[in-house]
């Protein structure tokens, strides 16, 4: 348990302080919910409720305001992500030369579905549109690496790769 400096109040955990922190540093600042959604995901890794609660609070900003961005813009995240993101090209250049049976074998390999994360949070899994690689289609991107001209067997291998 700490003590938020600002506002006196306890709070659960060094992330709930910095969040109170961030929230006293924009409480008067107008059009500040996207910056303050921004960082907030940053400290947790996403958004959970119980932070969307607060900010709406403590911005005087309707749930439901708070809420409806959050799911407008898909940079925001509700649920916790993987330590690896892996985005499949499904993209015409990569659908053509069989992005589909790519993200099809990773699948496989991790059990989960499209925008799902792996129960270890070890990997999430995206299909994008084009990663601007088509000359190496059928490619894919983990994190801020592109692997290109892949076959579905070599799956397994590149994704043992990231911890
Ligand atoms: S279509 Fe896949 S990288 Fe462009």
């Amino acid at each position: 348990m700490a003590v938020c400096k600002c506002t006196g109040e306890n709070v659960d955990s060094a992330q709930d302080l910095q969040l109170m922190e961030l929230l006293d540093h924009y409480r008067n600042y107008d059009g500040g919910l996207i910056p303050v959604l921004q960082e907030a995901q940053s400290i947790y890794g996403y958004l959970p409720s119980e932070a969307l609660e607060k900010i709406s609070q403590e911005l005087r900003i309707p749930f439901s305001e708070v809420f409806g961005v959050v799911t407008f813009y898909a940079q925001f995240h509700l649920k916790p992500r993987g330590r690896n993101i892996i985005r499949v090209c499904l993209g015409t250049a990569c659908h053509v030369l069989g992005g589909s049976r790519i993200f099809k074998s990773i699948q496989d390999v991790l059990g989960v579905g499209n925008g799902e994360t792996t129960e270890d949070l070890r990997y999430t899994l995206e299909s994008v549109a084009c990663i601007g690689a088509c000359g190496l289609a059928p490619c894919i991107m983990i994190n801020d690496d592109t692997h290109g001209r892949l076959v579905p067997g070599d799956m397994k291998k590149i994704l043992e790769q990231y911890e």
